[in-house]
């Protein structure tokens, strides 16, 4: 039997992924304002990011958890930290990532639950670095890392290489980062 972490915010709940999330997440997954910066996915190809990002939770009690919205929707989306793809340049290492239908952008459910993550990260997981990386003008994702006082990795832009040459625009990806040395309580110490 596995051990599922939740995670809470003031207004969310991170939590193990449900068979009912699978038709909300298959929706928002061909949805145009959400796949913008994605490669294009079929429901059946939703249904299994759904069932490997549950079994990566089952193993490790981290990774992209399912969002709830308590009195708001049952599900709105992903947010997590997982291990990153061992194809990337600066592999190995943990990535915080995130994924909302369009309807609850404009909240701040991200960046609430990324300040969590973070923290459960840095302080509960003992993680060093935490990174985040976005096609390059996905200008909503890298708002998000700035209001999580990341820093952006200048010089450090990459070609995500699971993106195919047939998707020019999806490759270039810019990086950031967050380290635990830095956090604002550390900061602190020194006013
Ligand atoms: C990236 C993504 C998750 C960002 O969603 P978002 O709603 O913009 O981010 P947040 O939840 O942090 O909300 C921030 C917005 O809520 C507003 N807001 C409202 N209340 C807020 C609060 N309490 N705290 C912070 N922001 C708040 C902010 O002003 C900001 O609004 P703006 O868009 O007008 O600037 C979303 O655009 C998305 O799912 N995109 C598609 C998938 C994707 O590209 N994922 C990333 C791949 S790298």
């Amino acid at each position: 039997m596995s051990l599922s972490l939740e995670i809470e915010t003031p207004r969310l709940v991170l939590r193990q992924w449900l068979a009912a999330d699978r038709k909300p997440f298959a929706a928002m997954n061909t949805d145009a304002g959400v796949t913008r910066y994605l490669l294009p996915m079929s429901a059946a190809q939703s249904d299994a990011l759904a069932d490997r990002l549950a079994a990566g939770i089952d193993e490790y009690g981290w990774g992209f958890w399912a969002v709830e919205a308590p009195g708001v929707a049952p599900f709105i989306g992903f947010v997590g930290i997982k291990a990153l793809a061992p194809t990337l340049p600066f592999a190995p290492g943990v990535e915080i990532g995130w994924r909302l239908a369009t309807r609850y952008w404009g909240n701040g459910y991200v960046t609430e639950a990324g300040k969590r993550l973070l923290q459960y990260g840095h302080d509960d997981l003992g993680l060093r670095d935490i990174y985040a990386f976005a096609v390059h003008d996905n200008i909503r994702s890298t708002a998000v890392m700035r209001r999580l006082g990341m820093q952006y990795l200048q010089g450090q832009d990459f070609d995500h290489p699971n993106v195919p040459d047939t998707h020019p625009h999806l490759k270039r990806h810019v990086l950031f980062h967050s380290t635990g040395d830095i956090r604002p309580t550390a900061t602190k110490q020194h006013d």
